[in-house]
């Protein structure tokens, strides 16, 4: 079974892939979406079975393009002064936004509508014919929609779900952006078990990945 070439078909189908990361870091699964196909019901399944907190990933080169900075950096409060993560040097986030033709932002719909503009708009960055200016006429913060700034070397700088996905989604060749979303176990609370994970990927026709196995392929 090649789980890798089964989540790299399924990414190129828009279709989600279960992402794990390492045992010594969060110990999370989050479910992974190629961001430019993302629909109202995706978003649904999103927070129905991850139930997280859904994020775009967008690339280090279309956040440099579009001047989106890390929120840590832009936070003029002392909370924002000492980032003592357990897991990773530094979080990945950036600015929560919602494009602004959503109403509240939340729904399924704004959610999806955010979600999709904010990949055409990382592609057309990549392709530098998108700016800052042009980020600001689509887009408002604060929003619904978290954005997270992949790192500059991908895997060779971090390894989070951010840039596990991306790698994924790069190596795919469907863009530099992508949806995650925690799996959380509804009974507990917690995050999902791993074993769980796998099951629902199994009852589901859902590929599985380890952390391991992306960067073993693709770092
Ligand atoms: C945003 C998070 C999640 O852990 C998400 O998986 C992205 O972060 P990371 O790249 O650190 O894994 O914190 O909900
Ligand atoms: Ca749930
Ligand atoms: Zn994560």
């Amino acid at each position: 079974d090649d789980s890798l070439a089964r989540a790299l078909s399924a990414f190129r189908a828009g279709d989600p892939v279960l992402v794990h990361d390492f045992d010594d870091r969060e110990g999370e699964t989050d479910i992974v979406y190629p961001a430019r196909s993302v629909t109202a019901a995706d978003v649904a399944r999103l927070r129905n079975d991850a139930g997280g907190l859904v994020c775009a990933a967008l690339s280090d080169d279309a956040a440099e393009a579009m001047d989106l900075p890390f929120l840590e950096s832009e936070i003029d409060h002392p909370a924002a002064g000492d980032h003592d993560l357990a897991y990773d040097d530094r979080s990945s986030f950036s600015l929560p936004v919602n494009h602004r033709e959503t109403f509240t932002g939340i729904t399924d719909s704004d959610r999806a509508l955010t979600i999709t503009k904010l990949s055409e708009a990382a592609d057309a960055a990549v392709g530098g014919e998108y700016d800052a200016e042009d980020f600001a006429a689509d887009f408002r913060a604060p929003g619904h929609v978290n954005v997270l700034r992949g790192a500059p070397g991908l895997l060779d700088d971090r390894r989070g779900h951010t840039e596990l996905g991306l790698a994924l989604a790069a190596e795919a060749g469907v863009g530099p952006a992508v949806v995650v979303c925690e799996m959380l176990d509804d009974e507990s609370g917690a995050a999902l078990s791993t074993d769980a994970a796998r099951e629902y990927a199994d009852r589901r026709g859902v590929p599985f990945l380890d952390g391991d196995r992306i960067v073993d392929s693709l770092a």
